[in-house]
């Protein structure tokens, strides 16, 4: 069984579609131990909490420093036994030790076919504004292994999604989520946890 910790910071959207699909026997073999939120007032923590699943809280503002925060985060997760890292609408910059001490066991979700708009200040709806300021007639959503970098690891799943003329923002964020983000999110983690997921060179290579 693979113990899954979703980091989150926001409305939890993907959080949902993971418990969803976990519920629906979608992702096999998998169960989320633990929900960590940065901002005590994520909807996030509020879904886990409906669903049973432990929330917890672990804000920056409630230490003294950086590294006292990071230290807690990362005590929660060793804590709660994780084999996966999911970060589902984390707005936090991880540790690097985080990162190497999880290293291959962490994925992400953007809101953009990477490599398009994505990296340092590319986050939620900025995301969206960039690709309709481009001009893009295709965007979509990524899942991708957490390296050091911002958003330079392993792709593992990508969906593209088309851009209407009369886009907005925050329609193109919704049909983003809808069309893609919900469907590859879950999809990453139960073949994850089906084991048939591996990175060689650099590159995922499902079989
Ligand atoms: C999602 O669109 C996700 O892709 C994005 O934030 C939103 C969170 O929504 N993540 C990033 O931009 C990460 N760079 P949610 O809280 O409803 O899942």
């Amino acid at each position: 069984m693979l113990r899954i910790t979703v980091l989150v910071s926001g409305g939890g959207t993907n959080l949902q579609a993971i418990i969803d699909a976990l519920a629906a026997g979608e992702i096999r073999d998998a169960q989320i131990v633990r929900v960590i939120s940065n901002n005590p007032n994520a909807y996030a923590l509020t879904r886990a909490e409906n669903a049973g699943i432990e929330a917890v809280c672990i804000s920056p503002r409630t230490f003294d420093d950086r590294e006292k925060f990071h230290e807690a985060l990362i005590a929660s997760i060793d804590e709660a036994g994780t084999d996966l890292i999911v970060l589902a609408g984390c707005m936090v910059v991880l540790p690097p030790e985080l990162i190497s001490k999880y290293s291959g066991r962490i994925i992400n979700i953007h809101p953009a076919l990477i490599p398009s708009f994505c990296g340092k200040g590319f986050y939620g709806l900025r995301v969206h504004e960039a690709a309709l300021e481009r001009g893009v007639k295709l965007t979509g959503a990524t899942v991708h292994f957490v390296d050091e970098g911002t958003d330079t690891g392993p792709i593992i799943l990508q969906k593209a999604v088309e851009v209407r003329d009369d886009d907005t923002p925050e329609t193109l964020q919704r049909r983003v989520m809808e069309e893609a983000e919900w469907k590859i999110m879950p999809r990453a983690i139960d073949l994850i946890a089906q084991g048939k997921v591996s990175i060689q060179n650099g590159k995922v290579v499902i079989r």
